[in-house]
C-alpha cells in the first residue's frame, strides 16, 4: 500500500495538466482503478485482516483524492497567472494619436446664431419634435381647412384605429415654439428656438428632416423696423462680411401680418455656392410681425403687445456660409464629407473670438 501511495502522490505531483490528473484519477481510484479493487478483496479476507486494511484502503483513497484536489487547484492558478502575464497591459504607454472627430456644420452653425441672437439679448427655447396639430397649426392661425397644412407635406404620427384625438405631426416648422415659449414666460418675450423639423421633400436644396430658428420678439413696442434691423444685424455678423444683400420680399403666412420673406444674393457657378455675389437669390427666412391671434392663441393681449417673428433655415445659411452645394450630403454621414466640412471640437463660436475661425 506504500508503494501505491508513493506511486500516485508523485504522479500528481508531476502531473502537467489536468487531462494528465484525470487519467491518474480513474488509474487510481475510478471503479477499476487500482485503489478500487483493492477496496474489493477486502471480502476475501478474515475479518481481523479487513479491521486493518479497511481503514488504511480508505485513507489511502482520500489521501489521492485530496491530493488531486490540490493539484488541480494548483494547475488552475498556474494558467490564470500565466493568462495574467500574458496579456498584461502597460496602461502607462502613449496614447495611440487618432484623427479627431469634428462639428457638424449643422451644429456649429446652431451655435454661431445662438451667440449672435444671445448678444442680442434673446434667450434660447426649445420644443418637441413631436408636436400636437394644435401647436403646429391651429394655433398659429392655420386652420384645418387652410391649404398652408397641404402645401407643408406634414408628416402625420401613426393613430390607432378608432383614436379620434387629433393627431400628432412631426413638427413642419419651429413656429409651434413662439406657442409654448408664450404660455411658459408670458410678455416681454425674447427668444430664439432652433431645432429640427420636417416636411415631406427631397432634392438639391429640401430634405425631408432640416433645422429652423425660429425667432420670437415680443413687447410693448415693436415695429417691422426691429424686425427689419436685428435681421440685417444678424445676417452681417452671421456672414462675417458688411455688404451682403438681402431682399425682403412681400409674402404671407398665416401667423404673421404684414409677412415678409427673405433672400440672398448668391451664385451657383461652376458647382460653388458664394453668397454676397452673383444673380441668383436664395431664400433663407420668412418672417413678419405676430398675427393677433397668434398672440391670443399664446395667452398674451393684442391690445398689449405685438411681435415679430421669424424662421431662419439653418441648413439653407450653413450651406451658404460654407459653400456647401448641396443639402443631402449634410445627413449621408460619409466621414470623407464630416472630415472636410467639420469644425474643430474645440472652437467655440464667439463674437469676440470670431465665430467661425
Ligand atoms: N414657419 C415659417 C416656415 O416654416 C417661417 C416663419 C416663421 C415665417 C416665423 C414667419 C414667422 O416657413
Amino acid at each position: 500500500m506504500d508503494d501505491l501511495r508513493q506511486k500516485y502522490l508523485d504522479a500528481i505531483a508531476n502531473a502537467a495538466d489536468e487531462a494528465v490528473l484525470e487519467d491518474l484519477r480513474v488509474q487510481a481510484v475510478g471503479k477499476k482503478g487500482e485503489v478500487s479493487l483493492k477496496m474489493r478483496e477486502l471480502g476475501k479476507m478474515t475479518p481481523e485482516e479487513r479491521q486493518v486494511a479497511g481503514p488504511a484502503l480508505n485513507a489511502l483513497k482520500d489521501e489521492i483524492n485530496s491530493a488531486l484536489a490540490a493539484k488541480k487547484a494548483g494547475l488552475a492558478d498556474a494558467a490564470l497567472d500565466a493568462r495574467l502575464r500574458d496579456e498584461w497591459l502597460d496602461v502607462t504607454l502613449p496614447g495611440r494619436t487618432r484623427r479627431p472627430g469634428t462639428i457638424h456644420p449643422i451644429s456649429q452653425v446652431t451655435d454661431e446664431v445662438t451667440a449672435i441672437f444671445a448678444d442680442m439679448g434673446f434667450a434660447v427655447a426649445e420644443g418637441g419634435q413631436v408636436e400636437n396639430d394644435w401647436y403646429n397649426f391651429d394655433a398659429l392661425n392655420i386652420p384645418g381647412h387652410h391649404p398652408a397644412r397641404a402645401e407643408m407635406d406634414t408628416f402625420y404620427m401613426h393613430r390607432a384605429e378608432g383614436d379620434n384625438r387629433p393627431p400628432h405631426v412631426l413638427r413642419t416648422h419651429t413656429s409651434p415654439v413662439q406657442i409654448r415659449s408664450m404660455e411658459l414666460q408670458g410678455a416681454p418675450l425674447r427668444v430664439i428656438c432652433p431645432g429640427r423639423v420636417y416636411r415631406a421633400d427631397y432634392d438639391q436644396t429640401h430634405t425631408p428632416m432640416f433645422h429652423q430658428v425660429e425667432g420670437l420678439a415680443i413687447d410693448t413696442d415693436i415695429s417691422m423696423a426691429n424686425l427689419k434691423w436685428v435681421l440685417e444685424e444678424f445676417v452681417r455678423s452671421f456672414f462675417e462680411v458688411d455688404d451682403v444683400e438681402l431682399r425682403f420680399r412681400a409674402s404671407h403666412f398665416p401667423f404673421t401680418e404684414p409677412s415678409a420673406e427673405v433672400d440672398i444674393r448668391c451664385s451657383w457657378e461652376g458647382g460653388t455656392l458664394k453668397v454676397g455675389e452673383g444673380d441668383d437669390w436664395l431664400e433663407i427666412l420668412g418672417s413678419g410681425m405676430v398675427h393677433p391671434k397668434v398672440l391670443q392663441a399664446g395667452g398674451i393681449d393684442p391690445e398689449v403687445y405685438q411681435g415679430f417673428a421669424f424662421g431662419i433655415g439653418i441648413d439653407r445659411i450653413a450651406m451658404l456660409k460654407y459653400g456647401i452645394p448641396d443639402l443631402r450630403a449634410f445627413f449621408d454621414s460619409d466621414l470623407r464629407w464630416l472630415r472636410h466640412y467639420g469644425f474643430a471640437s474645440l472652437d467655440q463660436p464667439n463674437l469676440q473670438a470670431g465665430l467661425s475661425r
